[in-house]
């Protein structure tokens, strides 16, 4: 399976999963929410645009404009887009959304402040995550700032997956009430720390840190890169 394919593959889940029904999370991550503030509170909010690129059901989205930012918010599921829209219009938000791969993004060069990306890039494969990342850095103003969360290569998921290409783990199995529950299927990329610092090359203050927590009485552990950087 080439890369387009294991791509569409995972994006088709993601459709599925959405129209299914599937339950996202309704609150903002908080390092996300400190992301925000710790770059923008200082400016003038409501001339400040945010990106949210792979927003899903739209969490980020609703809580930036609720806090009066202007937001733009993308996804390649348009079933999460639809879904994302009818909860902003219920909350009388106006969010510009679209349908669209992170990696091939509708905006002209230097059109955001900021660009937040949580949860998304590891489901892509690894031309298509470096990719985006160059979309992060030609949709950014020079001095604005992004917040990109991606899931690493201590994750349990990379335990729960066959490898499948370089860094890409195909998760084979599920298991009830875990929360890869539902990636069974997809294709996973999950890098070390020095693959991150190559993609992120072109941007400065890149600052990587690392998240964890465990899962079923400590047995598993979650492991993500919080990766903080400006243009
Ligand atoms: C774990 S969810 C995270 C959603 C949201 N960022 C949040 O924090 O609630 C991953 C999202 O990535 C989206 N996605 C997967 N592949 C994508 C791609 N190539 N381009 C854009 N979005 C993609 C999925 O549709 C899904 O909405």
């Amino acid at each position: 399976m080439n890369s387009e394919q294991k791509n569409s593959q995972t994006e088709n889940q993601w459709e599925d999963l959405y129209r299914d029904g599937l339950g996202a999370p309704r609150y903002p991550n908080s390092y996300a929410v400190r992301w925000l503030f710790g770059n923008f509170s200082r400016q003038d909010i409501s001339q400040t645009h945010i990106l949210d690129m792979g927003t899903g059901m739209g969490r980020h989205a609703i809580m930036m404009k609720q806090e009066g930012f202007q937001v733009t918010a993308t996804d390649h599921s348009q079933t999460a887009i639809d879904k994302a829209q009818y909860w902003a219009t219920h909350e009388g938000l106006d969010i510009a959304f679209s349908q669209a791969s992170a990696e091939n993004q509708p905006f002209p060069d230097q059109s955001f402040d900021g660009i937040l990306c949580y949860g998304v890039l590891y489901y892509l494969a690894p031309d298509k995550l470096a990719q985006s990342i160059r979309e992060i850095y030609r949709l950014l103003k020079t001095g604005g700032s992004t917040f990109v969360m991606i899931k690493n290569d201590r994750d349990i998921r990379k335990i729960k997956g066959e490898s499948c290409g370089p860094h890409q783990y195909k998760i084979t199995g599920d298991e009830e009430g875990q929360p890869w529950n539902n990636e069974a299927g997809m294709s996973l990329t999950l890098l070390p720390k020095s693959e991150i610092e190559k993609y992120f090359s072109d941007f400065s203050h890149i600052r990587i840190e690392e998240v964890t927590s465990t899962l079923k009485d400590s047995k598993y552990l979650e492991a993500a890169w919080l990766i903080y950087a400006q243009k």
